[in-house]
C-alpha cells in the first residue's frame, strides 16, 4: 500500500473550480491510483449531486471539475499507450435541487451533465418512476449519448409512434483506442417492477436468454466482458446470473462489472478473473478500476504470448480537489480547463436561477440520521419528534380538541442537516418527497398505541408475517400486489429504505450505511495522522480501498418510524385519538390497524394541514425558529 502523507497546504478558498459557495477540501493522506493498461473512472447514483456537496468539503467538487480530472487523466493515457474508460450506471436523476428544483424537472441538468464524455452510461430505476422522466432519456440523455448509452433489458413505447422498442442498443463491441483491447459490453437495471407504463423492464434472466444476448456472449475474439449496471455488485441474482452465463461459455475471459444502487462503496471478486465495482453516491465518490495484463487484439492469435494476468485493481476517489490535484499531478493553477469552468459555471448559473441559496433558517447545530443514536440531542428523528412535529400539529393551532398520535418514517429522511444556512437546496437534500399528511379520526387509542411497534417490528408479529398476514386476507383494501410493490430489496423514490431494511432483514443493506462488509471501528480516533471522519471501506479487495485515509463513522440503526403524541392530558390516556401519518405509510398503517382487529378503509383517512409534505412542514418550523 502506497501511502503519501502530504505536508498541509493552505488552499485558497475562490481560487479554485467547484462551486463558489464550496467549502475548500481539507488536506488529508492519500493512497495512490492503481493506474494500469485499462482505467476506469466511474459514477452512480448520483441523484442530481452534480454541484458537488456545498457543506461537506470531503465531497466539494462539481461536474466540471470531473470534466477536467478525466481530461487529465485521457492525456495521461494518451501519453502512456494505456486506455481510460468512462461509465455511469444510473439514477442521475432525482435527490437534488439541481435536478428537482425546476419545472420541469431536470430543465438544467442535461445540458450540464452531457458536457463529460461517457463511455458507457446506462439508465437506473429512478429515470423510469415517471413517464416524462423516461421520456426525457429518450429524447436527451440518449442522443446526447449516442452510441454509448446500453440498455439490454429496457424498452420504452417510443412517444412518437407508440411502438416499444429498445431504449437504446442492447450492446456494443469495441476495440479501446490505445491498447486494442476487444470489449463486449452490456447495460442492465435490476428486475425493477415500479416503472411508469411506457418503459418494460424484462427480467434480467430472460434477457440472458435472449439470441442477440447469446450471440453477444459467444463471440471468441472478446477481451474483456464489460457490465455496467444499475445493479448492486453483491448478494444480487442479477449480478450473478449475468456472470454465469457468461462463464458457461468463456471459462476464463475477464469479466468487469459497474453496478450501483445500493448507493455503497463495494467491490466483489467472483474468480480470479471478474470483478464488480460499486462506487457509492450522490457525487461522493468517483470509483476508479484498473486491469492490466489483458490480451489485445494483436496478441490474442499468439499462444505463446498469454500474459500472467490479468490483474484488477480499484480505488474510490473522495470528490474533491485536493484528491483530483493530487491524482493528476495537477494543482489549482494547472488544473482547470476550459471545458471544466465552463461546466461549473453552468451550474453556478442553475443554482442561482433556482435560488437553491435561498435561506429560510441557520441549523444551530449538526443533525444526524444515521450518525447519530437514537434518541439523542443530535438525531434528526428526536428533533422531528421533540420539536417539529409538535410545534407543527399543535392541537389547538388546528383548530382541533381530540389528542393526537402522529407518526412518520425516518426513511422519510433522507440527508444529514449541518449546522449554518437551511437552505432550499437542504430542503430538497433532506427530504425530496412529496407525499403529505393524513389522519384517521377517532381510533381506539388501545390500538394507535401499537400501531408504533408493530411498524418498528418490535411488536407480537413482524412485518413480514404482516404482509402475510395481508395475503391471507384478500378482502383488505390495502394489500395483494400493492404491497409486493414496495419492491422490498430496492430503494425506490418513495420507498423510504430503512424501512426495507427492515421487511427483509437484510443486514448489510441500507443505502446509508456506507459499507457492505462492516465498518471497523477502532477504538480511539487516528490523532497522529489527523484523519478526518469518513469512509473506511472494507470489501473483497481489502481495507485501503479509499483514496483518502479517514477514520470511520459510526453509523446507528434507526427505527422504522417514530411517533409523537399530541394533547395528551398528564396522567390521562385517551379513549380515541386522531392517528396522523405520512400518507407514504398509509397501507401499513392501515395494514397495522386491520391486524389490531379496526377495520379502516383508505376512505376513512383525511388530509391533514391541507396536504403540506414532511419537507414544507420541516421549511417552516426552520422559517419561524431557526434565525441566521
Ligand atoms: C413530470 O410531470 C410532473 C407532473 O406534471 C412535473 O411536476 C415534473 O416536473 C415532470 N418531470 C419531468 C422530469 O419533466
Ligand atoms: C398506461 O397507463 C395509462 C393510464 O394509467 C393508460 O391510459 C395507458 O393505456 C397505459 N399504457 C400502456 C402501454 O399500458
Ligand atoms: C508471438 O510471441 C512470440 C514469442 O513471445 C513473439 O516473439 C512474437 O513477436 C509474438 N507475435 C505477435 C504477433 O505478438
Ligand atoms: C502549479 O504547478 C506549476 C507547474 O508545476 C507551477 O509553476 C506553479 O507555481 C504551481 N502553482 C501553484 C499555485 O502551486
Ligand atoms: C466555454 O465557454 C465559452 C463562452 O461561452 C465558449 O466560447 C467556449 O467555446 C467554451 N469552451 C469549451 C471548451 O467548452
Ligand atoms: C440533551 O440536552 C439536554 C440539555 O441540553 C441534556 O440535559 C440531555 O441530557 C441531552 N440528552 C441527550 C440524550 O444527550
Amino acid at each position: 500500500m502506497v501511502v503519501r502523507f502530504l505536508a498541509s497546504v493552505v488552499l485558497v478558498h475562490g481560487a479554485l473550480c467547484a462551486q463558489p459557495s464550496a467549502p475548500s477540501p481539507i488536506p488529508a493522506p492519500l493512497r495512490e491510483l492503481p493506474w494500469g493498461q485499462l482505467n476506469f473512472l466511474h459514477t452512480t447514483d448520483t441523484h442530481g449531486w452534480h454541484g458537488g456537496h456545498l457543506q461537506e468539503p470531503q465531497y466539494s467538487a462539481d461536474w466540471g471539475d470531473y470534466i477536467a480530472f478525466a481530461k487529465h487523466f485521457r492525456d495521461r493515457a494518451d501519453a502512456d499507450g494505456s486506455d481510460l474508460l468512462l461509465i455511469d450506471s444510473g439514477d442521475r436523476v432525482e435527490g437534488n435541487g439541481l435536478y428537482d428544483a425546476s419545472n420541469p424537472k431536470g430543465k438544467y441538468t442535461f445540458d450540464i451533465i452531457k458536457e463529460q464524455h461517457i463511455d458507457i452510461i446506462v439508465s437506473g430505476n429512478h429515470e423510469l418512476y415517471l413517464r416524462n422522466s423516461s421520456d426525457n432519456e429518450y429524447f436527451r440523455t440518449v442522443p446526447d449519448y449516442k452510441g454509448h448509452y446500453l440498455a439490454s433489458n429496457l424498452d420504452i413505447y417510443n412517444p412518437d409512434s407508440g411502438k416499444l422498442e429498445p431504449l437504446a442498443p442492447r450492446f456494443k463491441k469495441f476495440t479501446t483506442k490505445n491498447q486494442g483491447i476487444r470489449i463486449v459490453a452490456f447495460g442492465f437495471l435490476y428486475d425493477f417492477h415500479g416503472n411508469a407504463n411506457n418503459t418494460v423492464v424484462t427480467p434480467v434472466e430472460d434477457s440472458l436468454k435472449e439470441e442477440w444476448f447469446q450471440d453477444a456472449i459467444h463471440d471468441r475474439d472478446v477481451d474483456l466482458f464489460l457490465i455496467a449496471g444499475h445493479i448492486p455488485v453483491r448478494d444480487s441474482k442479477e449480478t450473478t446470473n449475468i456472470y454465469k452465463a457468461i462463464r458457461d461459455v468463456h471459462w476464463d475471459t475477464p469479466i468487469q462489472f459497474f453496478g450501483g444502487h445500493f448507493h455503497i462503496r463495494d467491490y466483489a471478486k467472483y474468480d480470479r478473473k471478474a470483478y464488480g465495482l460499486a462506487s457509492g453516491r450522490y457525487m461522493e465518490t468517483i470509483g476508479f478500476q484498473s486491469i492490466s495484463g489483458l490480451t489485445t487484439n494483436e496478441e490474442s492469435t499468439n499462444v505463446t504470448t498469454k500474459r500472467a494476468g490479468p490483474t484488477f485493481a480499484r480505488r474510490y476517489i473522495d470528490n474533491n480537489l485536493f484528491s483530483m490535484y493530487h491524482h493528476t499531478g495537477t494543482n489549482s493553477s494547472t488544473f482547470r480547463t476550459e471545458h471544466g469552468k465552463n461546466v461549473s459555471s453552468m451550474i453556478t448559473h442553475a443554482r442561482k436561477e433556482l435560488y437553491l441559496d435561498k435561506t429560510y433558517g441557520c441549523a444551530p447545530q449538526d443533525l444526524w440520521l444515521n450518525r447519530a443514536p437514537y434518541p439523542a440531542n443530535d438525531s434528526i428523528l428526536t428533533w422531528l419528534e421533540n420539536e417539529v412535529l409538535p410545534d407543527s400539529f399543535d392541537v389547538k393551532a388546528a383548530g382541533s380538541v381530540a389528542p393526537r398520535v402522529i407518526i412518520t418514517n425516518s426513511g422519510a429522511m433522507r440527508f444529514d442537516i449541518f449546522s449554518g444556512p437551511f437552505t432550499i437546496d437542504t430542503t430538497f437534500l433532506i427530504s425530496p418527497f412529496t407525499s403529505g399528511f393524513r389522519y384517521i379520526p377517532a381510533v381506539p387509542y388501545s390500538s394507535a398505541r401499537q400501531v408504533l411497534a408493530l411498524l418498528n417490528n418490535q411488536g407480537p408479529i413482524s412485518l413480514q408475517d404482516l404482509v402475510a398476514f395481508s395475503k391471507a386476507h384478500p378482502d383488505v383494501e390495502t394489500t395483494g400486489d400493492k404491497m409486493t410493490q414496495l419492491d422490498p430489496h430496492h430503494p425506490q423514490i418513495n420507498v423510504p429504505t430503512r424501512w426495507e431494511t427492515s421487511i427483509t432483514s437484510t443486514k448489510r443493506f441500507g443505502p446509508s450505511l456506507q459499507n457492505p462488509v462492516g465498518v471497523h471501528y477502532p477504538s480511539t480516533p487516528d490523532s497522529d495522522n489527523q484523519l478526518l471522519p469518513g469512509y473506511t471501506t472494507v470489501d473483497d479487495g481489502g481495507n485501503d480501498g479509499d483514496d483518502t485515509l479517514h477514520v470511520p463513522i459510526r453509523f446507528y440503526d434507526v427505527p422504522n418510524c417514530i411517533a409523537t403524541n399530541i394533547g395528551f392530558s398528564t396522567g390521562a390516556t385517551p379513549d380515541t385519538v386522531d392517528l396522523v401519518y405520512n400518507q407514504f405509510i398509509e397501507r401499513w398503517i392501515l395494514l397495522a390497524l386491520r391486524y389490531l382487529g379496526e377495520k379502516y378503509e383508505q376512505s376513512d383517512t383525511r388530509e391533514i394541514l391541507e396536504g403540506k409534505s414532511l419537507t414544507e412542514i420541516i421549511s417552516d418550523w426552520v422559517a419561524s425558529h431557526w434565525q441566521c
